[in-house]
């Protein structure tokens, strides 16, 4: 799906829907646009256009970055699954901020946010202070991504002394401005579980309002069987989706009722969409799926998540 098609023709595919709201974000339907796709806030609304529901730009750092080298996204055309090592390519806060100024407020959209790959580790805090000062007030909910396993050391903020000194100085921020969007951490489906114990743990006894899971996985087992053990990257796409859902099951568990689950990774059908509702999300999201399957892929779920509100 290029961007051209896009642009060309996703007005097509445009069709009439009323927002409601989940858990106090308003949303056009439950399916949203995952990170990584629109980086660089170019075709929001033809992401809209094309039915989703909320839609996540980004991730977007302070200064606009290149990322890692090519070859940096790789399909895995079997398995349904794709391998990337993009590192965050983007063209930083003040070009995308004039975007994201001009997206309809009609739409449900989330802005995620994440440190410069040269960014040294004393401030990494600060990187994303600057993003979200500079960028909140377009978004309904901005996305604290810690889990993009191609930019060094960035998973190391699911350490929990690290966690909890970022998500206090971003709840500080947010308390500072009028325009408050909902706060959520994108987590990585990697960690162990005692690790995610305390992370939602510390999110439940704070203002944070909920947790995206999962960003893509760099579990060496599953590399070394879809043989790209030697590449870097992570894997997303239907490789993903027992993994994500497993960590997705456990933090149900754990999460206060309040908070926002919003569920990604393997979303390819109408039957994985379902399973991540029944499994505890709130909201979905999916990636590589449109990439397989094309926007028609987008109709179909919405329809039939219609046809359920309808029947119940
Ligand atoms: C090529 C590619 C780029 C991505 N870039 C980002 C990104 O910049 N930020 C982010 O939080 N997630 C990023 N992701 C992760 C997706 O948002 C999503 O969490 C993951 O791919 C699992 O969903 P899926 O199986 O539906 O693709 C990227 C994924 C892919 C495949």
């Amino acid at each position: 799906m290029s961007h051209i098609f896009l642009n060309a023709f996703s007005w097509l595919y445009k069709s009439k829907q009323t927002s409601f709201s989940v858990k106090g974000l308003k949303v056009k339907n439950r399916l949203g646009l995952a990170a990584g796709l629109d980086k660089n806030a170019m075709q929001v609304k033809q992401f809209d256009d094309i039915g989703f529901g909320f839609i996540e730009v980004g991730t977007i750092t302070p200064n606009a970055q290149y990322g890692n080298k090519k070859p940096r996204v790789q399909r895995l055309i079997k398995e349904e699954s794709l391998l990337n090592s993009l590192g965050f390519p983007n063209d930083g806060v003040e070009k995308i901020k004039a975007r994201l100024s001009k997206v309809s407020k009609e739409i449900c959209l989330g802005v995620n946010i994440g440190p410069n790959k040269d960014t040294g580790p004393d401030n990494i805090i600060n990187d994303y202070l600057f993003c979200y000062k500079e960028l909140h007030e377009y978004a309904d909910f901005v996305t604290l991504n810690i889990s993009s396993p191609n930019t060094p050391n960035l998973r190391k903020l699911h350490n929990i002394e690290s966690f909890t000194k970022i998500i206090k100085a971003i709840l500080i921020e947010r308390d500072l401005h009028a325009t408050k969007p909902k706060i959520l951490i994108k987590l990585s489906p990697d960690e162990e579980v005692s690790n995610y114990r305390n992370i939602i743990n510390t999110i439940n006894e704070t203002d944070i309002d909920g947790v995206i899971i999962s960003n893509t996985t760099n579990d060496e087992i599953l590399k070394e069987q879809l043989n790209v053990g030697h590449l870097p990257g992570g894997i997303s796409g239907k490789s993903l989706r027992n993994s994500s859902n497993k960590i997705l099951k456990e933090i149900k568990s754990i999460i206060s009722d309040e908070k926002i689950i919003v569920a990604v990774g393997g979303v390819f059908d109408v039957d994985s969409y379902n399973e991540k509702f029944e499994l505890g999300a709130d909201l979905v999201q999916m990636y590589t799926g449109l990439i397989y399957e094309g926007p028609n892929l987008v109709k179909r779920i919405i329809e039939n998540d219609k046809q359920i509100s309808r029947n119940s």
